[in-house]
């Protein structure tokens, strides 16, 4: 089973001969990618990953995860961006956006360092009273901001609870080989690391010890992740068009966009994959978001954004087309039964699994949304377990940086984060960013 991309209803918004016109400069992409000539060259080892993954320190991820099973009640995951969504995104959705609340033998998890909140941090920490803790502090650069900083938050409560020594064994560091202030502190105090591959980009870091080490915490099979990453991995190696569903996805949205489709909008009828949606916003945001070009990735949860997001879906400015994500089985259904006295006049929707009427609400909303002008392109999903879930990840991973060549940016890199990181600092008085506070607080008076 696989991942496939069901193209039926597009054909009211682009014709066949488009889609064949494609077939040249996608060539030419997918060139670019596997021979590395392309842009962001440096940063292309995701291409590989499902197939090349480090088995060593795959063993010591698992080793580490039994650990923190045995040990702790809670496990902080401290890191922003692309060291914070994919994990939370495929614990959500292999486990539930429940997870925390549900009875189960694996311990808590809650993501810090992704904001800069007190409100959010204090609770945290209350949670955290008379737990046992582990802590996954993970940063490529070793520097950023969010995450450092709650880091020294909960270092240091581990070390006043477990003291130095009982702290070290409680601490797990994702990061660079060699570079970084993070790097510099767990190898001085002699916590576990585990390393962040130079040639992948945070946003395309899932698949790494970045996603890996929490996802397996939680329970789920990351060897099964890796399979399904590897089985897509394969399945798009081809260029034709017509074979491979990944890059004929990344050819309709290009063809969309030049047809002033410039919003994306993710959708899935799933709660669980509602984390997955702010995965792919930053995978395709920071992706294609640059030199004043870009789709803007949206997303959207049915049916509660069907209440509210819909009448603009349905009838706003025709600036969107949707991917639908159908999962084709629920991990539980729900019989509804009959009710004799049908006071509530539903029994129209009785004897049956809910999980049919929510795929009525897909239907009828696929055909609403593209009788109204947007259209709908749909994934589907087989199943929502591990395997699907990494051949989803990859083929968004290649389709996204098969997007990004044909339109002619860098996908792999992030100039615009900066901007806001600059004026923060110089604000915040970091020493080297003098001359910039006094222009930044003539602004804000
Ligand atoms: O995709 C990216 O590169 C970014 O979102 C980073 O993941 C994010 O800024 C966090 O960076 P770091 O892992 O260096 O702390």
């Amino acid at each position: 089973m696989a991942v496939t991309l069901n193209d039926r209803h597009i054909t009211a918004f682009i014709k066949g001969h488009e889609l064949e016109g494609m077939q040249p400069l996608v060539s030419a992409a997918h060139t670019k990618l596997h021979d590395k000539t392309g842009l962001g060259n440096d940063f292309l080892g995701w291409v590989t990953l499902p197939a090349d993954y480090d088995r060593e320190e795959f063993e010591r991820i698992q080793k580490a995860a039994k650990k923190i099973q045995s040990d702790s009640d809670i496990l902080i995951v401290i890191g922003i961006g692309g060291s914070y969504l994919g994990a939370r995104a495929v614990i959500e959705m292999l486990r539930s956006p429940l997870y925390n609340s549900l009875k189960k033998d694996t311990p808590d998890i809650y993501f810090a360092g992704n904001n800069i909140n007190p409100t959010y941090l204090n609770e945290i920490l209350s949670i955290c009273e008379g737990k046992d803790i582990s802590v996954n502090v993970i940063s490529k650069s070793g520097t950023t901001t969010e995450p450092a900083l709650a880091f020294r938050v909960f270092r240091d409560l581990l070390e006043q609870k477990y003291g130095k020594e009982g702290a070290k064994g409680r601490i797990y560091a994702t990061t660079d080989k060699a570079r970084g202030t993070l790097k510099e502190l767990a190898d001085k105090e002699g916590y576990e690391t585990f390393v962040i591959p130079d040639d992948v980009g945070g946003r395309f870091s899932v698949l790494t010890p970045v996603g890996l080490l929490p996802i397996a915490v939680s329970g789920c099979d990351i060897k099964a992740l890796m399979d399904g990453a590897a089985a897509a991995q394969n399945a798009y190696a081809n260029d034709d068009l017509s074979k491979n569903d990944c890059y004929r996805y990344a050819a309709y949205r290009n063809i969309l966009h030049a047809k002033g489709k410039s919003v994306e909008m993710l959708v899935s009828y799933d709660p669980a994959f509602t984390m997955m949606t702010e995965w792919f916003k930053q995978l395709f945001g920071e992706s294609e978001g640059k030199d004043q070009k870009g789709i803007y990735p949206s997303s959207a949860t049915f049916s509660t954004d069907l209440h509210s997001l819909g009448q603009f879906i349905q009838d706003g400015s025709r600036v969107m087309f949707e991917t639908v994500v159908d999962i084709q089985k629920a991990k539980q259904d729900f019989f509804v039964k009959d009710d004799p006295e049908n006071l509530d006049g539903l029994n129209f929707l009785s004897n049956q699994d809910m999980s049919i009427i929510n795929r009525r609400a897909l239907e009828g909303t696929v055909i609403a949304h593209t009788e109204g002008g947007t259209p709908n392109l749909i994934l589907e999903m087989p199943e929502p377990n591990e395997y699907e879930l990494g051949w989803l990840i990859y083929f968004f991973e290649k389709a996204c940086a098969v997007s990004g060549y044909l339109l002619g940016v860098n996908p792999f890199d992030q100039p615009g984060v900066e901007s806001y990181k600059k004026n923060m600092f110089a604000l915040l008085g970091k020493p080297g960013y003098e001359s910039e506070k006094e222009a930044l607080l003539k602004k804000l008076q």
